[in-house]
């Protein structure tokens, strides 16, 4: 596989929550620790790559990759409102360090999921106060980083609880049960759940409104905000940084009758946020299969059609159909996310080809996309599904921490390195 242009990113992803271990300080860890959570397990150790990151990054050096993603945690770099750790900061400095030693480009997401246990205190994501404190936070990261960090995501998948609450899962503070969840008997547990949550907190249970799960049209309203204010805080601190925001986009394929409900899905899970994007340097594209849509909405998979372990549609041709979707913007496209949940490394190696050959015809065709990270580097925290699910291109023995590379990694990496050798 050939033809990728000169500079092209090559990388895999990860997000810190999922990987670093003990991020005692943010939300979700409330959420998974207290009784009766609606996740598996919890996320514990997780990759402990807060102490492996640089042999983590080395090993992908050594693949052949020259970029990698991951997400600064703002739990951690702000773990009460308005104080700045300096350790934290200086622990990202020490990433930022590796992956210059190693000839990795950085691409630094500044919110993936993610925040502060005390910003549940205050309304979260929606709360009108929110976009400001989260600019303050990317502020005080680039002005101390900046100078190592050529592109920044600043949000993570900013569309998720879009995407989120179209699937009928919504989950309100207020102990309200998931929107559309047909929860009836389930429903008491999971109220009583979240009012133990907001006791842990220390917050009123109204006011807990984590990132994911906040799809109201406020809640939208101040994610755009959030990226409009920490985009302005980057170019203050580094005016040449790449910025962009991260949309969860599957390939939307109307079937017959399908087109008014698939062009009225498009507009919510893309079209919304281009306004907020307008600024941008290029758009992360992130995506994991098709969504077929008939006349009455969203259609169930086909019987029959292969599953990974998320219970997608295995179809890594969704890729070409989102690139070619968002390059109409205009702007650069970088696919920020692309891979599959398989115990089956033979079908992940057989999903970057085609995924990859998708991205191909992309540039032949001359759209511009200027990189591919692969989801994720490491098997690691599927949020409510735990460790179960496997994305990565590495396995982790959990118990002692060892990471066991995959042949899809050198597949991948492979291809990296024989197209950087060749252009
Ligand atoms: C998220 C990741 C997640 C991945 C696989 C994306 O929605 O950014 O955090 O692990 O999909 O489900």
């Amino acid at each position: 596989m050939g033809n990728f242009p000169q500079g092209f990113l090559w990388g895999a992803a990860t997000a810190a929550h999922q990987v670093e271990g003990d991020n005692v300080n943010s939300d979700f860890w409330v959420f998974e620790n207290t009784p009766g959570s609606i996740f598996v397990e919890p996320s514990g150790d997780a990759c402990d790559q807060y102490r492996l990151f640089a042999s983590d990054i080395a090993t992908l050096k050594g693949l052949g990759f020259n970029a990698y993603r991951f997400s600064i945690e703002w739990a951690r770099v702000e773990p009460v409102p308005g104080r700045i750790s300096k350790a934290a900061l200086y622990h990202y400095r020490e990433v930022l360090e590796a992956c210059q030693a190693n000839g990795m480009t950085p691409l630094v997401t500044m919110h993936h999921f993610t925040s502060p246990r005390w910003l549940m205190k205050v309304g979260g994501w929606e709360d009108t106060q929110t976009p400001q404190r989260f600019a303050a936070y990317v502020r005080a990261v680039m002005e101390e980083l900046g100078s190592m960090i050529p592109y920044v995501c600043t949000i993570n998948e900013a569309n998720i609880g879009v995407l989120l609450r179209q699937m009928g899962v919504s989950l309100g503070g207020d102990g309200q049960a998931p929107v559309g969840m047909q929860l009836s008997e389930k429903e008491q547990a999971y109220r009583a759940w979240m009012q133990a949550c907001a006791q842990e907190l220390n917050a009123p249970p109204e006011k807990v409104k984590n990132f994911l799960f906040s799809a109201s049209d406020q809640a939208i309203a101040l994610v755009k905000q959030a990226h409009e204010r920490a985009r302005e805080a980057i170019k203050a601190a580094r005016p040449q940084a790449q910025v962009g925001i991260t949309l969860a986009l599957q390939h939307i394929q109307p079937q017959p009758g399908g087109e008014e409900p698939a062009q009225r899905i498009q507009q919510e899970v893309y079209e919304q946020f281009l306004p907020a994007m307008a600024d941008d340097d290029f758009t992360g594209a992130q995506n994991y299969t098709r969504q077929r849509v008939g006349p009455q909405g969203p259609l169930p998979n086909e019987n029959g059609v292969e599953l990974t372990q998320m219970n997608y549609e295995f179809y890594p041709e969704a890729l070409e159909g989102v690139i070619r979707m968002v390059a109409k913007s205009g702007k650069p496209v970088i696919v920020t996310e692309n891979g599959v949940a398989t115990e089956d490394d033979s079908r992940r190696v057989a999903f970057i080809g085609r995924a990859l050959a998708g991205v191909q015809r992309c540039l032949d065709d001359g759209l511009d996309v200027r990189g591919y990270m692969y989801w994720s580097a490491l098997d690691n925290y599927e949020w409510m599904l735990g460790y179960r699910p496997k994305f990565g291109l590495i396995g982790v023995d959990r118990a002692t921490q060892q990471r066991q590379v995959k042949e899809s990694a050198r597949y991948l990496g492979g291809i990296a390195r024989a197209n950087r050798l060749a252009s």
